[in-house]
């Protein structure tokens, strides 16, 4: 097998509590995903990124892990896994694992044991300190707001848990710890997965002395994780130990980490991961101070994404690979964010978007619903949200800025956006289950659904379904040198793609409106259109959201 194979690849992320039921108790499973093969197979995808199924008690839905070699109980057994993976790979599709391993659950056995005495064996799988002048012992805010640490009564010391009090981290400091991760990774791959995307891989190692960080205005400050002392010795070690004697896909969740560090992590020699997510291009605007980190963030405006974009095709065009992303388990959806999500531009804008993502270098990655144009979920009370963070996050809210005003930057940039079940038809609960669904499902599910959109030749799934289709066919989509063009048009983002003779021109334009094609651009698009979302393109103007790809020669 070629070893850069997931070069050519794309990604399809399966978020298996809301993707399918198939045993009616209102929570996706494995069986669930085994019979949604066939319609993942259409859409072309090479490879499934699972977001956790291990046991787990599910404080942040999987991302809290108690038994790594087992699988989460509503999820289904170790052999619906088999089963899973073998029809998988019967229809060449990858599977990839989602490895957390930042931290546990308090509930795993190594935690278990860790806290009962301090000279308990496990006690350093974790990170344990004395109270700081009768208090945490510094003053790191958690990622799910309140304190980074939670003062155990048996032993009288803080554990440090960088997300939910359930999220204990592991020291990695410790030998042991790391064995035990290796040893649990070669299980897997002897099992026969094809990758790993790894949990907040860039927060694994911490500087001894834990210094604090930045301050909030809360009390808190943030911590200085990402890219510790040690975190590429380990990762090192790692791909040395584990991941160099696979052809495995490796993908590093990497919050904190810019566009030259991101060369350290999947640099050609660096002997780490093939490529990180990085995160400046879903994070809030730049030109607003926020009070309540991400929840009144200001979106970003399409220059500053472009420009953000742009950053790391370059910073990473010869010694590094971007994964390419606008949605994922944790961030709103995209049309809503970026696109427009009224029934006019909907479709347009999906397309527009997965357009301008697409033809740019490195490995896409497309989230279950992305490809039917799924937009936010539009909850209106607290009772509809399930998420720890949004839920955390909530009472100071409150207190700051009152109730409306939280469930406003909720319907925005709240993770349960992400979350609401995959809406396969128009039958209650969408076809997702025949039970009471965990998470309310999107109302719009009626007409925005699977079903509808594989009888519409013009739906957001079968343009998905063509970008994958040209991505495999073009050598230019996955090698083509990126050029940013009109770098500072207000609506239109345009790049090209140079390889050999070859030269692609993507134009897309973010706006509800026509939009002229600027003069040095519109004299150059000559050849054939590979793809667009609209029937009929013109050389001299954009029409609302479109988007146009032109190959000429
Ligand atoms: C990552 C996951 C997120 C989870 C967190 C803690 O950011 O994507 O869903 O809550 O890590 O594991
Ligand atoms: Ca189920």
């Amino acid at each position: 097998m070629n070893q850069d194979w997931w070069k050519n690849a794309v990604v399809y992320q399966i978020y298996p509590r809301s993707f399918a039921d198939a045993n009616g108790d209102g929570i996706g499973d494995l069986k669930g995903i085994t019979g949604k093969m066939e319609y993942l197979s259409k859409l072309g995808i090479d490879v499934i990124w699972l977001s956790p199924v291990y046991q787990s008690p599910n404080a942040d839905n999987g991302y809290d892990i108690s038994d790594y070699q087992a699988i989460m109980t509503e999820f289904g057994t170790m052999d619906d896994f088999d089963e899973m993976l073998a029809k998988a790979h019967s229809y060449g599709i990858k599977i990839m694992m989602d490895i957390v391993v930042n931290h546990t659950s308090d509930e795993h056995k190594w935690f278990l044991e860790s806290r009962k005495s301090k000279d308990n064996p496990y006690r350093d799988y974790y990170i344990w300190r004395d109270p700081k002048d009768g208090k945490t012992p510094n003053r790191w805010e958690s990622c799910f707001s309140g304190p980074a640490w939670d003062y155990d009564e048996a032993t009288g010391q803080y554990y440090l848990h960088l997300f939910a009090k359930k999220q204990p981290d592991l020291n990695w400091d410790n030998e042991k710890v790391r064995n035990e991760v290796y040893k649990m990774m070669t299980w897997w791959c002897e099992k026969g997965v094809d990758g790993f995307r790894f949990d907040v891989i860039s927060l694994i190692s911490k500087d001894p002395a834990l210094p604090d960080g930045e301050e909030y205005g809360n009390g808190y400050t943030g911590n200085n994780c990402a890219n510790g002392p040690h975190v590429h010795e380990y990762l090192k070690e790692m791909n040395q130990r584990v991941l160099s004697k696979y052809p495995l896909i490796t993908v590093g969740e990497c919050p904190g980490v810019d566009a030259e560090q991101a060369l350290l992590y999947s640099g050609k020699d660096s002997h780490e991961l093939n490529m990180i997510f990085e995160f400046e291009h879903v994070s809030g605007s730049r030109h607003h101070q926020n009070k309540y980190g991400k929840w009144d963030s200001e979106p970003m405006t399409m220059p500053e994404l472009r420009e953000v974009m742009t950053k790391w095709q370059l910073q990473l065009a010869d010694n590094g690979w971007n994964s390419l992303f606008l949605d994922n388990h944790d961030q709103p959806r995209c049309v809503s964010r970026f696109g427009n999500d009224s029934e006019e531009y909907r479709v347009l804008s999906a397309k527009m978007l997965a357009t301008c993502l697409h033809m740019q270098k490195g490995t896409p990655y497309i989230y279950q619903g992305e490809e039917l144009g799924m937009t936010n979920a539009g909850f209106t009370s607290m009772e509809q949200y399930r998420d720890v963070e949004t839920l955390n996050a909530y009472p100071e809210l409150k207190d700051g800025v009152g109730e409306e005003k939280a469930l406003e930057y909720f319907r925005r940039i709240s993770r349960d956006n992400a979350r609401t079940p995959m809406q396969w038809d128009a039958s209650k609960n969408a076809g997702f289950t025949s039970g009471q669904p965990w998470i309310e499902v999107n109302p719009n599910y009626k007409t925005i659904n699977a079903q509808a959109a594989l009888e519409d030749p013009d739906s957001v799934f079968y343009y998905y379904q063509k970008l994958i289709k040209l991505r495999h066919e073009y050598p230019i989509i996955v090698d083509g040198v990126y050029e940013l063009l009109a770098a500072n048009h207000p609506f239109i983002f345009a790049y090209t793609r140079t390889l050999g003779n070859q030269k692609l021109y993507v134009l897309c334009n973010f706006l509800d409106d026509y939009v002229d094609i600027p003069d040095d651009i519109s004299p150059c698009l000559e050849g054939e259109v590979l793809i667009s979302n609209y029937t009929e393109n013109t050389k001299r103007e954009l029409k609302p959201y479109e988007a146009v790809v032109w190959l000429t020669n």
